[in-house]
C-alpha cells in the first residue's frame, strides 16, 4: 500500500473514532445514559490520541482530544456579545406573577397566552458560538455587552458539544445557557479544599464561577462543570417559532436541556408549576433559585419587545432565599456529653427558607479560623432542606474594624475547670478539639443523663432536659446512678411537679431497671460508641463483665471497631470513676441482661469482592453489605476487573454495562439471596 493510501486510511479511522467518542460523550454527559463501559471509552480515546500524536497534521479544532488541549493564559480577552444578554425582571410572589400576566394580556389583547416555564439555574450565564456547526468560542455574560472569552475552559466541559449533531448546520449559531456545578461535586470540591487547607467556596455558583475563570484549563477540566442550554440568539433565523421548539432543537443539536421544562397555558398553570418546582428544588442535584417564565410564541415576544434592559415577555419567579445575611452578635461555648466544647454563633434572628434562625453551630475552633468568622461580623446564614442552619462565610466587605476575633476559652465556661486539647481524626489531620476534663462538670453531667435516659438507651420517659437541669442544679443527681435513688419527696420539690407527674416519672425509672446490654452500653455514652458499635460489642461479648475486661487488641479485632474506638472503650472502662458508677448502678438495682454471644460467622465469601447497583427490593444496601461482610466478603463501590460479583437490583446504573463488558458475574437479587442463604 502506498504511503498516501495508508494516510487516507488513518484519516478515515480518526474521523470514525471522533464520531464514536462524540457519540459516547453525548450519551454519558448529556443523556446520562452511557452505552459502553468507561474502559471501552478510554480505549477509543487512547487510540485517537495515539494516531493524532503520530499525525499531528490531522488534528482538528473540534476533535474530542482538544478538550483539555489549550495552554494556560495570563488573562482573558474580552468577548463582545453580538446581541446583548438582557436581564429579567423578578416576581417575588404569586401576586407579582399575576401582575406580569395582566400586563401581557393588556399589551397583546389576548387572554390565551402560552408560557414556557423553566427552572432558573443558579450558575453562571455563558454564550457559545458555533460556526458551520463547530464550536469556535464562548464567553461569560460580563455586563451583558462584553464578557470574557473563556473558550479554552468551556471546551473542557463535556456536556458542551464541540460539533452540533446535524447534517445541515446553520452558518452561525449563538447558544446561551448556564454553567453549573452539581451539589455533590461542590461538596467533593470543598472537602478536597478543606483537606488541603485551601479556602472553601461559599456555594456551588461561586465554585462554578471560580472554576470557569481559571487561567489554566486543566484546573477547569478537573471540576465536573455542566452546561445546560436555554436559548438561541435570533431563533427565528434558524427557523424556530417558539421557545419550546427552541429547547427541542437545542436538545437535538446535542445540548443538555433541563428535563423539568413545562409549557403552561394561562397563569394558573404557571403558578402551579412554580410552586411545584419550589417543592422539588431541594431534591434536584443542582441548585435553582426560581423559575423563568417566557412567553412561548416568538412573534408575540417580538411584539411585546424590550424595555430598558429586560424583555416584557419574560419574568423570573424567585424562590424565598435559603441564604440570608445577618449579624453574628457573639460566639457562645456549649459543653457536650463528652465534655467537648462547641462554639455556637448567636445571631440576630433572621428568617431563612421559612424558619427563624437565631443560633448556628460553628463546630470547632478550626472551622472558625478557616471561615474567618468574627464576633460582630455580618455573616451569610444558610439552611438547606432539613439541614441545620450553618454559617457559610462572613461578608468581609461589611467589616468596620470593630469585629472581635474569637479565642477558645482555656477553662470550661460552665465549671471553670481546665480544658485539654485533643486532636481529631487520629493524626490530628482534622484539627483540634477542646474538652472539659472535669468528669463532674454539671454541663457534661446533664448531657450524660439526657443521653442515658434517651429513647434508644435506657428509655426513661419523662426525664427531659428541664427536669435534668433542676436535678443536677439542686444536687439531687451527681451521676447517672443517682437516678435510681430518686424518691417522691425529691421529685415533688421540682418546679412544675405534682402527684401525677411524679408518679409517672418514678414509674418510668422503675421500668428502666432491666436493660439490655446493647442499650446499656449505648447509654454509657462512651466516646465514639454509637448504637451500631454498642450492638456489635453486645453481640460479640454477651455480658458487661466481658466487655469491661476486654483489652484494646481484643476490641479492635471486632469488625467495625477501629483503633480510636477501641482506645476509647478500654479507656472508659479502666477509669475508676466510671467503674464506680457502674458498681453503684448495679447496687441500686439496675439489671443488665446478658445476651447470647453470636455464633462465629461463616466465612463462605472470604476474599470475594461485591459491588451493588440499582435498588434491592428485599433488603437495604447496608443490610446487604452486612450480609456480605459477615461472610468474610468485601463490598466495593466501583466496578473493576478485580470484582467477583456485581449485584444488580431494579434500575441498575452504568455499572452494569461496565461489569458486562469486563465479563464479571452479574447476580440478580434472587441469586444474591440464594448465595447468602447457602453461604
Ligand atoms: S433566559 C430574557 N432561562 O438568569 C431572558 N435565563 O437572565 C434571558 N438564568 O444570569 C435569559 N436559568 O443566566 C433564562 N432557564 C433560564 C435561566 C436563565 C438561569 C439566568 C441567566 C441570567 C439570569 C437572567
Amino acid at each position: 500500500m502506498s504511503k498516501e493510501s495508508i494516510k487516507k486510511d488513518i484519516e478515515t479511522r480518526i474521523k470514525d473514532l471522533r464520531k464514536q467518542i462524540d457519540h459516547h460523550n453525548y450519551r454519558y454527559y448529556v443523556l446520562d445514559s452511557p452505552e459502553i463501559s468507561d474502559f471501552a471509552y478510554d480505549q477509543l480515546m487512547r487510540e485517537l490520541l495515539r494516531l493524532e500524536a503520530e499525525y499531528p497534521e490531522l488534528v482538528t479544532l473540534d476533535s474530542p482530544s482538544q478538550r483539555v488541549g489549550a495552554a494556560p493564559v495570563s488573562s482573558f480577552s474580552p468577548m463582545v456579545h453580538r446581541v446583548p444578554l438582557l436581564s429579567i425582571d423578578n416576581a417575588m410572589d404569586t401576586d407579582e406573577l399575576s401582575a406580569f400576566h395582566q400586563r401581557v394580556v393588556k399589551l397583546t389583547g389576548s387572554e390565551n397566552i402560552a408560557y414556557c416555564c423553566e427552572p432558573k439555574f443558579d450558575g453562571l450565564a455563558v454564550e457559545l458560538v458555533y460556526e458551520k456547526g463547530v464550536f469556535t468560542r464562548g464567553g461569560t455574560r460580563g455586563d451583558g455587552y462584553t464578557g470574557e472569552d473563556v473558550s479554552g475552559n468551556l471546551k473542557t466541559i463535556k456536556s458542551i458539544p464541540l460539533r452540533l449533531i446535524t447534517r445541515k448546520p446553520p452558518d452561525l449559531l449563538e447558544v446561551r445557557g448556564e454553567v453549573v456545578l452539581f451539589k455533590s461535586a461542590f461538596a467533593d470540591l470543598n472537602l478536597e479544599r478543606s483537606e488541603s487547607r485551601e479556602p472553601l467556596f461559599a456555594n456551588p455558583r461561586n465554585a462554578a464561577a471560580g472554576s470557569l475563570r481559571q487561567l489554566d484549563p486543566r484546573i477547569t477540566a478537573s471540576r465536573a462543570l455542566v452546561f445546560f442550554s436555554y436559548g438561541i440568539v435570533d431563533a427565528v433565523a434558524v427557523g424556530l417559532g417558539s421557545q419550546y421548539a427552541t429547547l427541542e432543537r437545542l436538545s437535538e443539536f446535542g445540548f443538555k436541556v433541563n428535563p423539568d421544562v413545562r409549557l403552561c397555558h394561562g397563569i394558573g398553570e404557571v403558578i402551579d408549576f412554580c410552586l411545584y418546582m419550589q417543592e422539588k428544588r431541594e431534591s434536584l442535584p443542582y441548585e435553582i433559585d426560581g423559575v423563568v417564565i417566557k412567553v412561548n410564541d416568538i412573534d408575540t415576544q417580538r411584539m411585546l419587545g424590550i424595555k430598558a434592559r429586560s424583555p416584557r415577555w419574560s419574568v423570573a419567579y424567585k424562590f424565598p432565599p435559603t441564604q440570608e445575611t445577618t449579624t453574628l452578635k457573639r460566639i457562645e461555648v456549649q459543653v457536650g456529653r463528652t465534655g467537648v466544647l462547641t462554639p455556637v454563633a448567636v445571631l440576630d434572628p433572621v428568617r431563612v427558607g421559612g424558619v427563624t434562625v437565631s443560633r448556628a453551630t460553628l463546630h470547632n475552633a478550626d472551622e472558625i479560623r478557616r471561615k474567618d468568622v468574627r464576633e460582630g461580623d455580618t455573616v451569610i446564614v444558610q439552611r438547606a432542606g432539613d439541614v441545620i442552619p450553618e454559617i457559610v462565610a462572613p461578608v468581609v466587605s461589611r467589616r468596620t474594624g470593630d469585629e472581635r476575633e474569637f479565642v477558645m476559652p482555656d477553662t470550661c465556661p460552665v465549671c471553670g475547670s481546665g480544658v485539654v486539647r485533643d486532636s481529631i481524626g487520629g493524626s490530628g489531620s482534622e484539627g483540634v478539639m477542646y474538652r472539659c476534663v472535669n468528669m463532674a462538670c454539671p454541663a457534661v453531667l446533664k448531657e450524660q443523663i439526657y443521653h442515658f435516659a434517651s429513647k434508644d438507651a435506657l428509655d426513661i420517659d419523662g426525664l427531659g432536659r428541664k427536669i435534668i437541669r433542676q436535678l443536677v442544679d439542686k444536687g439531687m443527681v451527681c451521676d447517672v446512678s443517682d437516678i435510681y435513688t430518686l424518691t417522691r419527696d425529691h421529685l415533688m420539690q421540682l418546679e412544675g411537679f405534682a402527684e401525677l407527674s411524679t408518679a409517672n416519672l418514678l414509674n418510668s425509672i422503675e421500668q428502666s431497671r432491666q436493660a439490655t446490654l446493647r442499650r446499656f452500653l449505648y447509654g454509657l455514652g462512651i466516646p465514639h460508641v454509637g448504637q451500631v458499635a454498642a450492638r456489635d460489642l453486645a453481640d460479640h461479648f454477651g455480658s458487661l463483665d466481658k466487655v469491661m475486661e476486654a483489652d484494646k487488641e481484643e476490641l479492635q479485632a471486632i469488625r467495625g471497631i477501629g483503633k480510636e474506638m477501641a482506645q476509647a472503650i478500654s479507656g472508659f472502662f479502666s477509669n475508676e470513676r466510671n467503674r464506680e458508677i457502674i458498681r453503684k448502678l448495679k447496687y441500686r438495682g439496675l439489671e443488665i441482661l446478658d445476651q447470647q454471644p453470636s455464633e462465629p460467622e461463616s466465612a463462605s465469601l472470604a476474599g470475594k469482592k461485591f459491588c451493588f447497583t440499582g435498588t434491592l427490593e428485599s433488603m437495604t444496601r447496608s443490610k446487604a453489605k452486612q450480609e456480605v461482610e459477615g461472610r468474610g466478603g468485601q463490598v466495593v463501590s466501583s466496578v473493576s476487573s478485580q470484582l467477583d460479583f456485581l449485584v444488580a437490583g431494579a434500575e441498575p446504573g452504568s455499572k452494569l454495562d461496565k461489569a458486562t463488558s469486563l465479563g464479571i458475574r452479574v447476580l440478580d437479587e434472587d441469586e444474591f439471596r440464594k448465595l447468602i442463604r447457602e453461604g
